[in-house]
């Protein structure tokens, strides 16, 4: 059984401060055309919100936090864009794991790493070592990541590890196998750039999630667009499944 259970057999304890946060980074195309600029200035831009947003959790205490950077249709993409972004990532990771490490930040990749040339797969592999034992905030980067490929790859190692179960298997058989095992169901969802989808992140930890969406581009999320994103999370009731007078009482 995995460590923890799916918020629809066991109701989580509610903070004021989601636990774990899931962030669809986008809009850094529009961001740079509304300059006139290439859209991989954009991205370049991103990099510094993603900077200042580990900051941001790491002061709340935020424990877990989940950044889609790059999805399994990503590669739909011109050319010159997604090798930008291969090489955007490599250098990305090369700088700042160090400053992570030293901020006792433990980064884990999630996606399907093997159609990554072999030098990324290297620096993620080690990036992923020299943090491994680091007890801070778990900073989970999607990338050739896709929620339909995380459920079917669980699937697959569910009928590996368990054969014999083969028709009767639960959530708690598949759970252990998803990529983010390690790690309780995102609390907050935030959407940048305006578009109100879920482009296949998440799809089975979002089941309860509490959904943000808002128009402002990513590399113009800051620390006062976030707070709003808190605030409006700290606003919300959530049931999970309960009535709203059954939360006024004293326990479950
Ligand atoms: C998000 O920004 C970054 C990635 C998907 C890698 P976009 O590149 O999707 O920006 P828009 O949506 O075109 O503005
Ligand atoms: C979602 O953004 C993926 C990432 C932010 C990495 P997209 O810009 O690719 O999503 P769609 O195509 O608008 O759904
Ligand atoms: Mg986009």
């Amino acid at each position: 059984m995995g460590l923890f259970n799916s918020a629809t057999q066991r109701v989580p304890e509610v903070a004021a401060i989601p636990k774990h946060i899931a962030v669809i980074m986008d809009g850094n195309g529009r961001w740079a055309r509304k300059r006139l600029l290439p859209r991989i200035a954009g991205h370049k831009r991103g990099v510094e919100t993603v900077r200042d947003l580990v900051k941001q959790c790491v002061q709340l205490k935020v424990e877990y936090l989940t950044l889609f950077a790059f999805s399994s249709e990503n590669w739909r993409r011109p050319t010159e864009e997604v090798s930008f972004l291969m090489g955007l990532f490599m250098s990305a990771l090369k700088r700042e794991v160090v400053k992570l490490h030293q901020n006792n930040i433990k980064l884990v990749m999630i996606g399907d790493r093997s159609r990554f040339d072999a030098a990324l797969i290297t620096q993620i592999n080690e990036s992923e070592k020299l943090t491994a034992n680091n007890t801070g905030l778990i900073l989970t980067i999607a990338a050739n990541y896709g929620g339909r490929w995380d459920v079917l790859q669980a699937v697959n190692k569910m009928q590996q590890a368990a054969p014999q179960l083969t028709g009767h298997y639960q959530e708690e058989h598949l759970t252990p196998h998803l990529s983010m095992s390690y790690a309780p169901e995102p609390d907050l969802f935030i959407r940048t750039g305006g578009e109100k989808r879920i482009s296949n992140f998440l799809l089975w930890q979002l089941a309860y999630s509490e959904l943000y969406f808002t128009d402002t581009l990513w590399p113009d999320f800051n620390e006062v667009a976030f707070n709003l994103a808190i605030q409006s999370y700290q606003q919300r009731e959530r049931r999970f499944g309960r009535t709203s007078e059954q939360l006024s009482e004293p326990k479950n």
